[in-house]
């Protein structure tokens, strides 16, 4: 399959694309801004399987000209597309009132507008033969009716927008058998979680929460369609 993974440089994303790339004949490009992170990744993966194809393409989401610039990067390697994961996610851990609407709207950027546009630009390439699963990775804390942190309000409303957005497109495109799903993670033990949460420990391990979207993004979308799935062993 032709998988596209964002923010494979570390943490979820990189362990997820670690995990397609044990699968034959799949095929799958990782995007970050840390190439030489995006190296190693390709590095690793042929430790584990000599044939797997991995292809980094350095991208800032922030930037926000996907059609222009990250596209053309894409195509060079494949033209259908079978898996999405919207995984890149930035998280500034602050009160509200200090919170600087640049910091937010960097937040936005690249929990919510990358993965939107992505996601925009690159519908025609799910093509009537493709597997046609798109992933957005969100949090709980952006999941209706969860427990939420002080500091994380413009990450949380973020991930509560991407969520919503799912369960839209999944409306706007179910005559084109698209399946769109956002999973919510809880706590995994990633650079994200140990800067925002130094010392705690997360309830999630991170190898089996990336063997789990694997998983999900394969078989997911027998089962669901436009579901935002609360991805948590801690209640509620
Ligand atoms: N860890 C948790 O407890 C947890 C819980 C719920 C949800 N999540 C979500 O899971 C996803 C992965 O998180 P993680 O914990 O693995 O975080 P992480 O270790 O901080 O990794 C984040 C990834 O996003 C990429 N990224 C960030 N800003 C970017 C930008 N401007 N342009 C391109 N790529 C960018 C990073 O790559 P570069 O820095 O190389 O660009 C990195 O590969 C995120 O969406 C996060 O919100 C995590």
């Amino acid at each position: 399959m032709n998988i596209i993974i964002t923010g494979a440089s570390k943490g979820i994303g990189y362990e997820t694309a670690k995990e397609f790339a044990k699968i034959p004949n799949n095929k799958i490009i990782s995007i970050s801004r840390d190439y030489k992170r995006l190296l190693n990744l390709k590095d690793e993966c042929k430790k584990n399987n000599l044939k797997s194809e991995i292809y980094p393409i350095k991208y800032d989401f922030n930037e926000l000209n996907i059609q222009e610039q990250l596209l053309p990067q894409i195509l060079k390697y494949f033209c259908k597309i079978d898996i999405l994961i919207n995984n890149a996610g930035m998280l500034i851990y602050k009160p509200f009132e200090e919170t600087e609407i640049n910091e937010a709207i960097q937040m936005f950027n690249v929990n919510f507008f990358s993965a939107s546009e992505l996601i925009r630009v690159l519908l025609p390439f799910f093509t009537d033969d493709s597997h046609k699963h798109i992933i957005n990775i969100s949090s709980m804390g952006g999941f209706q009716g969860s427990v939420k942190f002080k500091g994380l309000s413009y990450y949380s409303a973020s991930k509560a927008a991407i969520a919503n957005l799912t369960e839209c497109l999944s409306e706007e495109y179910k005559d084109k058998n698209i399946s769109f799903n956002c999973l919510s993670l809880g706590s995994v033990q990633t650079e994200m979680f140990n800067k925002a949460f130094p010392g705690a420990k997360a309830s999630l391990n991170l190898n089996e929460t990336a063997k789990f979207i694997v998983e999900f993004a394969i078989n997911g979308n027998k089962y669901f369609n436009g579901k935002v799935l609360p991805v948590s062993v801690s209640t509620p």
